[in-house]
């Protein structure tokens, strides 16, 4: 018995805490505060959420030609890399624009509401953020032309995933990581991150989670 609860204090003890890439699919649990100081690599999800407040001080509207949103701000940087990004699929006879880029956390409580009152709380804990805890707040991300599952199947997103890391854009919700970034599947949804960790997200095929977790413990490969 005395050998028993030895080994139970040791497991208590000594045990490594759960990675943080295991933890999100579970909820809002453990939440702390986004880190705005890590500038286009912020991490926003269910486990990092932004102040109320928050709001990036340089946001300015997508050009028209690459915009068909009400919601057509970014952030300075991520707006260039877009347009950049939609001119060059233009290119390829590839039409990209924005459908939604920045929201404020007064318009997600409004998006999160009503995602609950049509399809109940645990349906729309898998497609829409809680206020706070979209990265759309960031300035950072854009969904793109379509906000249906079956965009993943068009030449439009086919582009995107071959492309769109070199304009600084990663897909950020995954088909196969869903229990890591808490969501389903969104092909239509890009997020700013920068050229070197795009390309090295996705050389690697992981999700924003999973490269926080690598530069927590390697200085080596592109962060910022
Ligand atoms: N659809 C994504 C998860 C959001 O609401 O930010
Ligand atoms: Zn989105």
């Amino acid at each position: 018995m005395k050998g028993f609860f030895l080994c139970l204090l040791i497991q208590v003890f000594f045990s490594s805490p759960e990675p943080v890439s295991q933890n999100h699919g579970k909820g809002y649990i453990d939440v702390a505060q986004a880190d705005t100081s890590l500038g286009v690599l912020i991490l926003v999800n269910k486990n990092h959420k932004l102040a109320e407040a928050y709001r990036p001080h340089d946001l300015i509207p997508i050009d028209n030609k690459y915009n068909r949103g009400v919601m057509n701000l970014l952030r300075k940087q991520a707006a260039a890399a877009f347009e950049e990004m939609c001119r060059s699929a233009a290119a390829d006879n590839i039409i990209l624009w924005n459908r939604s880029a920045y929201r404020s956390d007064t318009v997600q409580v409004e998006l999160f509401e009503n995602a609950v009152m049509r399809r109940g709380l645990k349906d729309a804990e898998q497609f829409s953020a809680r206020p706070g805890h979209s990265e759309h707040q960031t300035g950072l991300a854009v969904d793109i032309n379509s906000v249906h599952q079956s965009f993943g199947n068009s030449e439009e997103a086919a582009w995107l995933r071959k492309h769109a890391h070199l304009f600084g854009f990663i897909k950020r919700y995954p088909k196969t990581k869903e229990k890591i970034t808490g969501y389903h599947y969104e092909p239509w949804h890009y997020r700013y991150v920068g050229v070197s960790a795009a390309k090295y997200i996705h050389k690697n095929q992981i999700t924003l989670e999973e490269y926080h977790e690598i530069i927590g413990k390697q200085t080596s490969i592109p962060s910022r």
